[in-house]
């Protein structure tokens, strides 16, 4: 079975194709410098830029694996979370493709998609095992009990992690996205300043972000000779420490012997260095998608959706966009 996936949810435009759960091929086009002028993603400019790109970046996913369209099974498209005008280019075109060569299509929860990434290499992860979902919209711990079943054990209560790390980096003056530009800066740099860690108390698996980009701003203001890159090396240890102590306190206190890491943040090398001190610490095993594979990507939604297809799941053309989806919708 070979699926064609299309992810256009924020500011990456991605086809991949993927047989049998197999990864054929996989593009991605990102608007990071489009954007970067605005310091974030522009809605309005991301849905046009995705637009323009689409049509060739099918073909470009096409051409690299050497498949033509007519051999393509099932179509597949992220259909939420994420910006309404974005996720509608890649469903619509997605769809499009489905009704002229009269295939099915299958919508898939970008949620979903993350988590999925760890199959494009750990092909026998089995349920039940602990997500820590880390992305520029979303920080929360899940236990996935099945497949298709996800727990919410806990969540952020303000900022996204990765919003924590493009805030910071914007008051820092390092530039967008802001992940990957706090961890370069963060090199230089040492811990040398203790930023908050919210909500400690046992049993409490949720996060709060937005006190931190608050302590670094008035940390600014009063120390504006301290060096950004020991700024930028103690905010990310403050975030990675936050994340690590809740989720394996999670698995800990749940019981579950597995971890899987999954969106963009999770691609951090202290965070995944961090995991790993932890997981050979505590005997858990823990599970990480390739660093390319945790940024927004469609081989990681291509999975899902041959995951879905294999079970009869498709569906509609009427479906539409879903700019808030939940975790309930597989
Ligand atoms: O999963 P993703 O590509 O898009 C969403 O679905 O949000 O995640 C993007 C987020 C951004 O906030 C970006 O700053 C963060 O992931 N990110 C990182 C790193 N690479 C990307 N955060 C920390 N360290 C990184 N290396
Ligand atoms: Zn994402």
């Amino acid at each position: 079975m070979k699926v064609l996936a299309i992810e256009s949810s924020c500011d990456e435009t991605a086809v991949a194709i993927l047989e049998d759960g197999h990864l054929l091929s996989s593009v991605v086009s990102s608007q990071i410098e489009v954007h970067r002028k605005f310091g974030g993603v522009v809605p309005e400019v991301a849905a046009r830029r995705h637009l323009e790109v689409i049509d060739d970046l099918v073909l470009e996913a096409l051409r690299t694996c050497g498949t033509e369209l007519a051999e393509v099974d099932v179509f597949a498209a992220t259909m939420g979370p994420g910006l309404v005008g974005s996720l509608l280019v890649g469903l619509s075109f997605a769809k499009g493709l489905a009704l002229s060569l009269n295939r099915p299509f299958v919508g898939v929860n970008h949620l979903y998609g993350h988590v999925y990434a760890n199959y494009l290499v750990y092909r026998d992860l089995e349920p039940p095992f602990l997500v820590l979902l880390v992305s520029g919209g979303h920080t929360e711990i899940l236990l996935m009990k099945d497949f298709n079943d996800v727990e919410l054990i806990g969540k952020t209560r303000d900022d996204a992690a990765g919003e924590a790390f493009d805030k910071i980096a914007r008051l820092l003056e390092l530039g967008y996205p802001g992940g990957p530009s706090i961890e370069e800066s963060a090199k230089r740099g040492e811990v040398k300043y203790r930023f908050p860690r919210p909500l400690t108390e046992r049993n409490n698996y949720d996060f709060s972000f937005s006190g931190l980009k608050t302590s670094v701003l008035y940390f600014l203001k009063k120390n504006p000779e301290s060096r950004v890159e020991d700024v930028a090396a103690s905010a990310q240890e403050a975030i990675v420490d936050s994340l690590i102590s809740k989720t394996f306190a999670a698995a800990e206190n749940l019981d579950v012997r597995k971890i899987a890491f999954a969106g963009g943040v999770a691609a951090n090398l202290l965070l995944r260095d961090r995991a790993y001190e932890k997981a050979v610490q505590k005997r858990l095993k823990i599970f990480f998608p390739p660093v390319n594979m945790c940024t927004d990507n469609a081989a990681m939604i291509a999975m899902v959706a041959y995951e879905k297809a294999k079970r009869g799941l498709f569906s509609p053309l009427s479906t539409n966009a879903v700019p808030y989806l939940s975790l309930d919708v597989f």
